[in-house]
């Protein structure tokens, strides 16, 4: 429910690796310029659908439009092919220079998008301290919450124990949370040999933290959605002073997750975690897809790409995980 596929050459290298084994995902809008029309999101669909090749009959992509200020004559043409509006705080991260600067000031948008049905996705940190944005903007989704109440709100890849205790408290209130933060905290990122490709934003935090995002997932809380946040980045610009933000887990996501709840005893709430959970909360109907995983070893490649392109790193390159999804 959470998906970076840039466009062009990295679209074309990375495509493949969730439109094979996903029915659908939610297309992130923060492309540069980003996707802020119906013009430009149409056209952008159709670019993933070509770039999926054979998996495009079973591929459903969920498009949004960067948050900005809209009528509802722009909000109405995108929708034939809209899914939701994902909103981003002035510079908080990657390719965000356009987001919003007041939150507040957005009120009409919020109203259209509440009148019509439409999701509002919420990149929600502040510019505060990093360790505390999230925390810090959990009073800007009760807000969300409280004065658009028929408005469905989803609190992407969130991070801290104390986002998931708000999900409870309000009926509009949705998350995504990603693979890689149920599993990481900050230690492996910064505590040792600085690891770049677990770099991202929002940063992985406390084990606390981390403690809480993975009983939700492993319970299948109702309101929790798996949002891979997969964002890939050319390996020279995760490898260099001044790293790129983002994670690219798309190659290891659905084996990684079966690792983990299977080693959690919890395999059963796997289906609901990665997708029961959304296509209920936001009605969806993707294409009929199975994919079979098998307890069967193999190692990550440490490189994607054969070189007449970008070259990207994935997540857990070069380590051997225990499932595998059968071609
Ligand atoms: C994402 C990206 O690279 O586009 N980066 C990230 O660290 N997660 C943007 C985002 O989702 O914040
Ligand atoms: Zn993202």
């Amino acid at each position: 429910m959470h998906l970076h596929l840039r466009d062009g050459d990295m679209l074309r290298l990375v495509c493949a690796d969730s439109a094979g084994p996903f029915a659908g995902a939610v297309i992130m809008p923060n492309l540069v310029p980003p996707v802020t029309s119906a013009e430009v999101l149409t056209a952008y669909r159709a670019r993933i659908l070509e770039a999926a090749g054979p998996h495009a009959a079973a591929f459903q992509p969920l498009m949004t439009l960067f948050f900005q200020h809209y009528t509802e004559a722009q909000l109405a043409a995108a929708l034939p092919d809209l899914f939701a509006v994902k909103l981003y705080p002035h510079g908080v991260t990657t390719n965000s220079e356009s987001g919003i600067h007041s939150i507040s000031a957005a009120d009409p948008t919020f109203r259209l998008m509440e009148e019509m049905g439409i999701p509002l996705l919420v990149h929600g940190e502040t510019t505060g301290f990093v360790l505390d944005r999230e925390t810090e903007f959990l009073s800007v989704y009760e807000t969300l919450a409280t004065r658009f109440p028929r408005l469905r709100i989803v609190m992407e890849h969130i991070t801290t124990a104390a986002a998931v205790t708000l999900l409870d408290r309000f009926e509009n209130l949705h998350a995504t949370v990603t693979a890689h933060h149920l599993i990481i905290t900050l230690d492996d990122v910064a505590g040792g040999m600085l690891q770049p490709h677990l770099f991202c934003k929002p940063i992985a935090k406390r084990p606390s933290d981390r403690d809480a995002l993975l009983a939700a997932a492993l319970a299948a809380h109702p309101k929790l959605m798996m949002g891979s946040d997969s964002a890939p980045h050319p390996r020279e610009a995760k490898e260099c002073c001044g790293c790129a933000a983002g994670v690219y887990s798309a190659p290891v996501l659905l084996p990684r997750l079966a690792q983990l709840f299977a080693d959690h005893g919890a395999l059963d709430h796997l289906q609901a975690f990665i997708s029961g959970n959304a296509c209920r909360i936001h009605g969806l109907n993707p294409p009929d897809k199975s994919i079979t995983l098998v307890r069967e070893s193999w190692t990550v490649p440490t490189r994607c790409g054969d070189g007449s392109g970008p070259t990207v790193v994935p997540w857990e390159a070069g380590s051997e995980l225990e499932w595998r999804v059968k071609a």
